[in-house]
């Protein structure tokens, strides 16, 4: 039987820590990416860390007679959909590109997977892994947050990733042969162990923990903390920080969920615990021994003051749970930052 998935966006960030965890696993991942928001030169650190070489289809998700001609010719069992943007804040001054990009994408690759499974071409059922986001569940009344949490939104960003859940809840109305599952990711930060992969931003950090590196390495004087008078224990955002090897480890037991005949699903992939802005920036000055001054400043519009999952769920279906520490996260994030100044661009 085929062990081929296909990641779309498998590139990027968490698109390549997840193709690692797929080859450990026993898969064989293929990456569909048109690199706009990633670097090529990430698949030779690929190749160096798995020690074969990285089946790359360069393209844009949006051409769906081209996705429907990498879907015949590498016949995936499941495809991971992580193409995508991003950026909350882009999202609101560019909202057009997020729906098209996002939205328009998704349709796409689920045009292209439907018709070559309409023809017979693939012979198992339909089976798709989608990254969604914390940003569906807008502002939290409580926390932490269970999957059944009322959805809003609160920028283009999350509203696309709702409308796209909501879409993959049609499709599997209209066509229960789909498997799908929805992975909701928390705050994903750190690297893989060996520093030669990473988050690597293509300007000016909009996250946390890459701005953080930033200034520990020297690239930035100092780190704007938005926000000490929120509702929280020392007055800074609360979120939940999730190593992406755990999150990669999530997306490979979704796929052996689904494949392994599981229903459908949607679950949070967090720890299930809160970490205050000061509390990241602590961790890291303790895991890199580098000072990471700041400054408070007023908050960010569309902020929340806390948000953190309950992750029984992805535990009792998928066996899952997340396993790396606050200190890991910071020490891996640092091993890649500074072992890469200016990440893929050497
Ligand atoms: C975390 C905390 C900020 C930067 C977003 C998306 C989410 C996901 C992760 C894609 C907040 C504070 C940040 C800085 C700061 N992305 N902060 N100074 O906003 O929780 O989530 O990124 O899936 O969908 O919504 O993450 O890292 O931007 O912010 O003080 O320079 O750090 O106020 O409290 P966020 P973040």
């Amino acid at each position: 039987m085929s062990t081929t998935i296909l990641l779309t966006g498998g590139a990027g960030y968490i698109g390549s820590h997840t193709l690692i965890a797929l080859h450990e696993a026993g898969y064989q991942p293929v990456i569909l990416d048109n690199f706009s928001n990633s670097h090529p030169a990430v698949l030779e650190r690929l190749e160096r860390i798995t020690g074969q070489p990285v089946r790359v289809e360069r393209g844009d998700v949006l051409e769906t007679p081209w996705v429907e001609a990498v879907l015949r010719r590498h016949q995936p069992v499941g495809v991971v959909h992580f193409a995508g943007d991003k950026a909350v804040g882009e999202s609101v001054a560019n909202p057009l590109k997020y729906f098209h990009n996002n939205i328009g994408g998704a349709v796409s690759l689920l045009r292209a997977m439907a018709a070559v499974h309409a023809d017979g071409t693939a012979p198992a059922a339909p089976t798709l892994v989608f990254s969604s986001s914390a940003t569906v569940y807008g502002d939290p009344a409580s926390v932490p947050i269970t999957e059944d949490f009322p959805r809003s939104h609160t920028n283009p960003y999350g509203h696309s990733k709702l409308v796209i859940e909501d879409m993959l809840t049609a499709l599997r109305t209209a066509s229960p042969v789909w498997r799908v599952g929805v992975l909701r990711y928390f705050n994903p930060v750190g690297a893989h162990p060996s520093g030669l992969i990473g988050e690597d931003p293509a300007d000016i950090p909009n996250n946390l923990m890459p701005y953080v590196t930033q200034v520990a390495v020297g690239q930035r004087p100092y780190l704007n903390v938005y926000g000490n008078d929120y509702p929280t224990p020392d007055g800074t955002g609360v979120r939940d920080y999730i190593h992406v090897q755990d999150l990669a480890a999530g997306h490979v037991a979704a796929l052996q969920a689904l494949l392994g005949g599981s229903e459908s699903f949607t679950v949070n992939l967090g720890t299930g615990h809160g970490h205050s802005v000061l509390e990241v920036v602590k961790a890291f000055e303790a895991a890199s021994g580098r000072p990471v001054p700041y400054a408070f400043a007023p908050r960010r519009a569309g902020d929340v003051a806390q948000c953190y999952a309950d992750a029984a769920l992805a535990k009792r279906l998928l066996g899952w749970e997340a396993r790396h520490t606050l200190h890991e996260m910071c020490a891996d994030a640092w091993r890649w930052q500074s072992g890469n100044p200016n990440g893929y661009r050497g």
